[in-house]
């Protein structure tokens, strides 16, 4: 019976059966081609290795599933920077735009296309048709238009970081059915309106970074509700309206930043003893008095006050934090002596207060 197998029919199924597996499906072959057509390279690097018919063998930055042989995964990272007589120098460089072919790539789980500063356009808004996306990355580059409106499509979403581009227009309000995503980075875009009230309905949620934008409204308080967030900053924004006192009670919030906004009312009592260790809510609008709320448990690496309209004295409390290692409270208008346990810190850190006084100030 043995024999059978080396029939001409069997050899002929062997032979196609191999040559299948060689070569990618002829779809998603064809989007590749597209996505390339779109981008310029500076010098032949990636897009040389995109040669033959088997797209998911040796094609620099794409990979494909084992048993299906699609394509999942899309990634063109830039190299480093070179810094050569002062000067950047970027070996790699691409520009041109994303195209909308990629939506025909429709077992793409993730798509990652950083740091190559050139590339511009919009996110093709078919992208949220992509429902096996995990990742998508696009951070350092030019892009602009709005993010998709209909993002919350991508149920299987993990990261969204479009960190460093020229993105306008709002969240959209769809982003909060996110309710996988574990990471979210907007920093540095042009993005304006609230951050959606019902943020906190994404519960996996370890990073939300949106600083540097014209975000306004106030810090929504569902927020507080992220149980696993660790890693908050709304920094550089126009948000307003008091500071949510319940951020002050997350389990695991250890960096906060909240700086350069227009937050006012007083600081929330929890917030100093938290298990937050970087604090910043420098300039802002915040008022009142600095809450005698340091402890034991107190551990600062950063606690910067600084530019606000503090009155009254540095609580006695301040002394029993069992670490703050940079402080600045300085233009404010505080006033008494500072704790001697500071005496040692930088004059600037207390300087342009009403009346502060006692080392590193002059004496009472
Ligand atoms: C706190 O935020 C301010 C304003 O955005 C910034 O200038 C300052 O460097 C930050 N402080 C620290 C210690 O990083």
């Amino acid at each position: 019976m043995a024999v059978l197998w080396f029939t001409p029919l069997t050899l002929l199924l062997l032979l196609s059966f191999s040559s299948a597996v060689r070569s990618c499906p002829p779809s998603d072959l064809a989007a590749l081609l597209d996505f390339k057509s779109a981008l310029h390279e500076s010098h032949d690097g990636i897009f040389k290795s995109w040669t033959g018919t088997d797209c998911c063998s040796n094609w620099r930055g794409i990979s494909c599933d084992r048993n299906s042989r699609r394509v999942a995964e899309i990634s063109l990272r830039a190299g480093p920077v070179y810094t050569t007589f002062e000067k950047p120098y970027r070996p790699e460089y691409i520009s041109g735009y994303i195209s909308p072919q990629i939506c025909k790539l429709t077992y793409l789980s993730s798509l990652i296309i950083t740091d190559w500063q050139g590339i511009s356009g919009e996110i093709p808004p078919c992208i949220s048709s992509l429902s096996f996306l995990r990742i998508i990355d696009l951070t350092g580059n030019r892009i602009s238009g709005t993010l998709p409106a209909d993002i919350g499509k991508l149920r299987h979403l993990t990261l969204l970081s479009a960190a460093d581009n020229l993105i306008a227009g709002e969240i959209p309000a769809t982003l909060t059915r996110l309710t996988g995503l574990m990471h979210l980075d907007l920093r540095n875009n042009k993005i304006s309106g609230p951050i959606p009230l019902n943020l906190g309905q994404l519960q996996m949620l370890s990073r939300a970074l949106l600083s540097g934008n014209q975000i306004s409204g106030p810090i929504p308080a569902s927020i507080c509700h992220i149980y696993r967030l660790v890693d908050l900053d709304l920094s550089n924004n126009h948000l307003s309206g008091p500071i949510p006192e319940d951020l002050g009670r997350m389990a695991v919030l250890s960096t906060l930043k909240l700086d350069s906004n227009r937050l006012s009312e007083s600081i929330p009592a929890s917030l100093l003893g938290s298990g937050i260790s970087e604090l910043n809510l420098s300039h802002n609008m915040l008022e009142g008095s600095i809450p005698d709320a340091f402890g034991g448990s107190c551990y600062f690496t950063l606690l910067d006050l600084s530019y606000n309209n503090l009155k009254g004295p540095i609580p006695k409390s301040m002394s029993s934090a069992s670490y703050i290692g940079y402080v600045d409270f300085s233009h404010n208008h505080l006033c008494g002596p500072i704790p001697s346990a500071y005496s040692n810190t930088d004059a600037s850190s207390f300087a342009y207060n009403d009346c502060l006084c006692g080392k590193p100030l002059k004496a009472c």
